[in-house]
């Protein structure tokens, strides 16, 4: 098989993780004997400054015929954040009905949790992020700028078909999984009208699986729990910011935002699919060449996961937890491995 990715390094450590995503992604496909057409786009807040505009009008429409997006990272101290993600990351994942945001938490071989003894066994939950509604809406406005009388209202958009896909999808994925165990995050004692009507469509959605233990959660505590009893998750389901704050959160178990992944799915494929560590630009470490480039390498499994070059992906993992299992670790993690050096010893180990 030929694939068609695109390429959207972006900014600061974006420009460092893909390429070394690409390096592995070129061994995988020697060998494993598929082909790979890579295309890369220059969207991104460097795009912007010459531009104006983070990707061309088009950008969308460049992207469309692809399988799929590798995605390293959006945002640069001199472009406002609501600029440069509502000009490129966010709208990929909206107009292209990415709905679900994918975002696995697992403890690696040689990573050790900052919660004093816990082990592997006891980290290993998936969460299910809703992707192109929710609170991340563009409804809203801001009136009386500068005056006293000033006031910013930002809508929340909850639909029955977003709600229920995500739930939907979060349920088939549970019962695939041994625990067959599912956990809503929710906030339907503070939140007026959105948040009951997702515990309403959690409890319609999730009759339809009677094998399925479904319980919930509101946010505040759920936070809590991951920290105290991270043992007690296996699929967690969420609205769009529940969703991410949960997911840097559960990483944070688990080493950190350097190992965290995700896979933003257009689940009928109707639209390509997008793969991107969950972690930003860093401007903070940008261009020194230490960024974990695991999140990546991670993504990248996912990513070959959805082809159907799942034993690839599997391979690249083995690699990664070979080189951490042997006490190979990047800045991040306590280690002295640079993005480089830990890339080479991935690639080492896969042949
Ligand atoms: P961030 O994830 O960029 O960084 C948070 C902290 O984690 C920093 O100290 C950084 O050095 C560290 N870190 C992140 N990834 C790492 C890696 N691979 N290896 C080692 N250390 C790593 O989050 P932030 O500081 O909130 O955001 C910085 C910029 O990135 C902002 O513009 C933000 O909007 C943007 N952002 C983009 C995305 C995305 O494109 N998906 C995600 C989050 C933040
Ligand atoms: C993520 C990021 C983005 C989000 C930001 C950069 C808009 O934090 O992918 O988790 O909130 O979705
Ligand atoms: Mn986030």
């Amino acid at each position: 098989m030929d694939y068609q990715i695109a390429l959207i390094p972006g900014d600061g450590i974006g420009r460092e993780v893909i390429p070394a995503g690409v390096k592995v992604l070129e061994v995988l496909a020697k060998e494993f004997q598929f082909g790979l057409q890579l295309t890369e786009f220059p969207f991104s807040c460097a795009y912007y400054r010459q531009h104006g505009e983070m990707m061309p009008a088009d950008g969308l429409e460049q992207l469309r015929p692809f399988q799929a997006i590798l995605l390293g990272a959006v945002g640069a101290p001199n472009v406002a954040d609501h600029v440069s993600l509502w000009g490129l990351l966010l709208p990929i994942r909206r107009q292209f009905e990415q709905y679900v945001n994918l975002r696995p938490v697992r403890l690696l071989n040689g990573i050790s949790s900052p919660l004093a003894g816990r082990t592997a066994a006891d980290i290993d939950f998936l969460v299910v992020r809703e992707n192109t509604e929710g609170e991340y809406s563009d409804i809203g406005g801001r009136l009386f700028t500068g005056t006293d009388r000033e006031v910013v209202v930002q809508e929340s958009v909850f639909t029955r078909k977003g709600v229920d896909r995500v739930i939907r999808f979060a349920c088939e994925t549970a019962m695939n999984r041994p625990a067959r165990h599912l956990t809503s995050a929710t906030k339907s004692n503070g939140i007026r009208f959105t948040m009951p009507y997702w515990d309403e469509r959690f409890r319609a959605v999730t009759a339809d699986y009677p094998d399925l233990r479904c319980d919930q959660f509101h946010i505040d505590i759920l936070t809590a729990h991951f920290v105290q009893h991270p043992d007690w998750f296996d699929v967690v389901v969420g609205s769009n910011l529940f969703g991410d704050i949960l997911s840097d959160l559960g990483p944070a178990v688990a080493g950190g935002i350097g190992v965290a992944p995700s896979a933003n799915l257009n689940v009928e494929r109707e639209f390509p699919s997008m793969f991107e560590p969950v972690h930003g630009s860093a401007p903070d470490i940008a261009g020194q060449g230490v960024a974990n480039p695991i999140a990546t390498f991670w993504s990248i499994q996912m990513m070959l996961d959805f082809l159907g070059e799942a034993p690839a992906g599997a391979a690249l993992m083995a690699a990664v937890e070979k080189v951490t299992g042997d006490g190979f670790l990047t800045r991040d993690l306590g280690g002295s491995e640079t993005t480089d050096s830990f890339t080479e010893r991935v690639i080492g180990s896969l042949s």
